[in-house]
């Protein structure tokens, strides 16, 4: 019945103003409602349309917020050789057997609320790249995930404070504490004044009492962080420590953009 209902409702919302319904850009298996009607043994039952599928894995994907440069990326196409140094190799190695193993259980990382902690004090050491790899496995998995940087997310709550704006600041945190997984790229690059400790105090205590998972990455490790211990402690509780090599890899592509034009200048 509830399908029925939700293909009335999809059928009324596809009516233009003027009443009458463009059939042009609609889906020519369900006619645009999402659903395809069947008929079994004299019963009526509806099934989902793929074009259905589809809408809801784009606003999956529209809300996760994942940077586009790392759309494509995936744990099965995380590049190894893209660093130099052994030493930079063996944490990589070490860091990827990690992550495989908590992905390959992540049904009951989900349910205990554990999560990650990606750090290096390097700079562009692949931090970034890993965690949307991971949220973009996690989003394929059909998981609601949020991936914001921190410096975003105070941005996004100082904005509330704006008279016009219409989402409250106790809305943006709900929504922050209530993702089924939230990615917070960077934390602790920013300064920390009192009330930034305070919310996010509330953004990851409530998260960690109702066992949501929270993937961080970070240039200190957990210990060095500048927020309250309230805090840290019980990040190191629910989170696997997992070191990135320091090694850039930033700069290493710089360097060889940079040779390659060298290059180019002088074969002229
Ligand atoms: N394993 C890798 N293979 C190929 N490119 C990589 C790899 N790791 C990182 N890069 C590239 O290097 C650049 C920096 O990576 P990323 O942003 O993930 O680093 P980061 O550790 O998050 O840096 P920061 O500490 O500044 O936040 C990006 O362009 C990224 O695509
Ligand atoms: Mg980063
Ligand atoms: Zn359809």
């Amino acid at each position: 019945m509830d399908k029925i209902q939700q293909m009335t409702l999809s059928r009324k919302a596809s009516t233009s103003e003027s009443g009458t319904t463009s059939t042009d850009s609609k889906c020519q298996q369900c006619g645009g409602t999402g659903w395809i009607r069947h008929r079994e043994d004299g019963k009526e039952y509806f099934s989902e349309c793929e074009c259905r599928k589809k809408q809801i894995e784009e606003s999956r994907l529209r809300f996760a917020n994942i940077p586009v440069t790392f759309k494509d990326m995936r744990l099965k196409n995380f590049n190894i050789a893209a660093y130099k140094d052994e030493k930079s190799k063996a944490t990589i190695r070490a860091a990827c057997k990690y992550i495989k193993q908590y992905m390959s259980c992540f049904e009951s990382e989900h349910k205990d609320g554990m999560g990650l902690y990606l750090y290096s004090d390097t700079k562009g050491s692949g931090k970034t790249r890993m965690a949307a790899s991971i949220a973009n496995e996690l989003v394929d998995m059909g998981y609601q995930v949020k991936f914001s940087l921190s410096t975003e997310i105070i941005q996004e709550i100082k904005r509330t404070w704006d008279r016009d704006n219409d989402l409250s600041e106790s809305k943006l945190l709900d929504q922050l504490q209530e993702t089924d997984i939230l990615v917070i790229d960077d934390f602790g690059t920013e300064q920390v004044a009192g009330w930034i400790n305070d919310k996010f105090y509330q953004i990851i205590n409530n998260r960690y009492v109702d066992h949501r998972v929270t993937i961080f990455t970070s240039n200190y490790p957990l210990e060095k962080l500048e927020y309250d211990d309230r805090i840290t402690n019980r990040m190191k509780e629910v989170s696997y420590l997992i070191a990135f090599p320091e090694e850039s890899v930033r700069e290493k592509i710089a360097a060889e953009k940079n040779e390659a034009m060298l290059h180019r200048v002088a074969g002229r």
